[in-house]
């Protein structure tokens, strides 16, 4: 492991002046991590939740015992799949009404006061579901859950909105799913897990991740939804020989692969282009899973939410670049965040949540020096090639060559059988 890791860094020295190319923007206070008793990070929370069932009368007694079937949406099936497995811990269910409005409005749940990012709550348009009543959650021809019913509420949605999105206009996806896609009322409540959701690719659960991660090392997490492209990689490669991590750490590539805003690529096409490039990278210091859950775009308060979760993963620095989980309006196409926005906000937070971040400012391609920071970039007047993601999808559509600075080969094959069959 450590020839691999000295390899990485050996390669990134090739690169040419690696603290030149990327200075260091401001780390999170150095934290020492609450640990169980194999050194993996604890928790949020201190314990690994696990609402599954596994014995199979329990489940039908269950089963039988709800008075309601309500399918799933696919944001709701990531959400329960989440709760199931721990991901979401210290939750054990659908957030109740004071755990909702408490994390609306202050990001932290009651009684204990953890920082949480976002609500996590179930929504229904079903008028006939009466707190105390137990609800089957199916999904996909699957029994997936059982909720209990403790709160029912119609929520304030512009409120909602405007705290954790920091607006509740129209224009923005996550508004838009909150007030147009989700139902009318929203139901906390205690959750037993029946069944995982099927998926075409496996989401390896939070112990399994745990189990996967070398015990007492540093384990810096990559979340993406996008396809892993060339500043992605050396996003998460370099992130390695950050200042704040020790030697011996490894990177989770851990993809979000719910729903996400409707002009991404979709979790199933992504899947290919990640197992493609992990097999082509064949890096032992690279660990690859897959997350089931549903972006909000909300900003900095989502940095809080994929920390807390990746934190249940077992990670215990976090990777945010510039815009993460941003958006723009649909009509103006102006960004609802500033660049450093949700970084910002999750290193204030990061001590709290006992991780760290592992920041990046904008890396740009550019033609003398490979990737490096738009601050170098300007001050050596040096020469940036660029391609959004807007026109990067058109490109691929229209079959035109993709530059190799931009995207792997390979990626950019799978995405082309995909989009040409699509
Ligand atoms: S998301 O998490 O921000 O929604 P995305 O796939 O777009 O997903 O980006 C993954 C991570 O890479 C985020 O931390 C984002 O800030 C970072 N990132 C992407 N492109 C760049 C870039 N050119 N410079 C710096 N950070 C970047």
């Amino acid at each position: 492991m450590l020839q691999q890791l000295s390899a990485t860094k050996g390669f990134l020295g090739l690169l040419g002046g690696y603290a030149s190319k990327f200075p260091a923007r401001s780390f999170s206070t150095s934290v020492p991590f609450k640990t169980d008793a194999t050194g993996r990070i604890l928790p949020h929370g201190g314990e690994l939740v696990d609402l599954i069932v596994s014995e199979s009368e329990h489940k039908k007694e269950l089963a039988g015992s709800c008075k309601h079937k309500q399918e799933c949406s696919d944001r709701n099936a990531c959400d329960v799949e989440l709760l199931s497995v721990g991901g979401f811990s210290p939750l054990k269910g659908f957030m109740n009404k004071d755990a909702y409005d408490s994390v609306v409005a202050n990001m932290r749940l009651p009684n204990s006061n953890l920082i949480f990012g976002l609500p996590v709550v179930f929504d229904t348009n079903n008028e006939s579901i009466k707190e105390g009543d137990r609800v089957l959650l199916t999904y996909k021809g699957k029994d997936i859950g059982v909720l209990e019913v403790e709160s029912k509420w119609q929520p304030n949605k512009a409120r909602e909105t405007k705290e954790c999105y920091r607006t509740s206009s129209l224009e923005h996806p996550g508004v838009q799913m909150v007030a147009m896609e989700r139902g009318k009322y929203y139901l906390g409540g205690k959750v037993w897990g029946l069944d995982l959701p099927k998926r075409e690719f496996q989401c390896a659960t939070p112990r399994e991740v745990r189990a996967m991660l070398p015990a007492q090392q540093d384990v810096v997490v990559f979340q993406c939804r996008n396809p892993v492209h060339r500043a992605h990689y050396e996003l998460f490669t370099r992130a390695l020989d950050a200042p704040n991590v020790r030697p011996g750490a490894v990177c989770l590539v851990h993809p979000t692969m719910g729903p996400t805003q409707d002009d991404d690529i979709p979790g199933l096409v992504r899947y290919h282009t990640y197992e493609v490039l992990k097999a082509e990278l064949q890096n032992s210091a690279i660990k690859w899973a897959y997350l089931p859950y549903s972006m909000h775009m909300a900003g900095p308060r989502e940095a809080i939410q994929h920390m807390l979760i990746r934190k249940n993963y077992g990670c215990t620095h976090f990777i945010v670049g510039r815009d993460m989980a941003g958006s723009k309006s649909c009509l103006s196409g102006e960004d609802f965040y500033g660049l450093y926005d949700a970084q910002d906000f999750a290193r204030q937070h990061a001590e709290e949540l006992g991780m760290q971040t592992v920041p990046s400012a904008d890396v740009v391609y550019t033609e003398e020096r490979g990737y490096v920071t738009v601050d170098v970039a300007k001050k050596e007047g040096l020469h940036v090639r660029k391609l959004s993601g807007t026109k990067f999808r058109q490109m691929l559509r229209g079959g035109e060559d993709i530059p190799e600075w931009f995207a792997f080969k390979s990626v950019v094959k799978v995405l082309r059988e995909h989009t040409q069959s699509s």
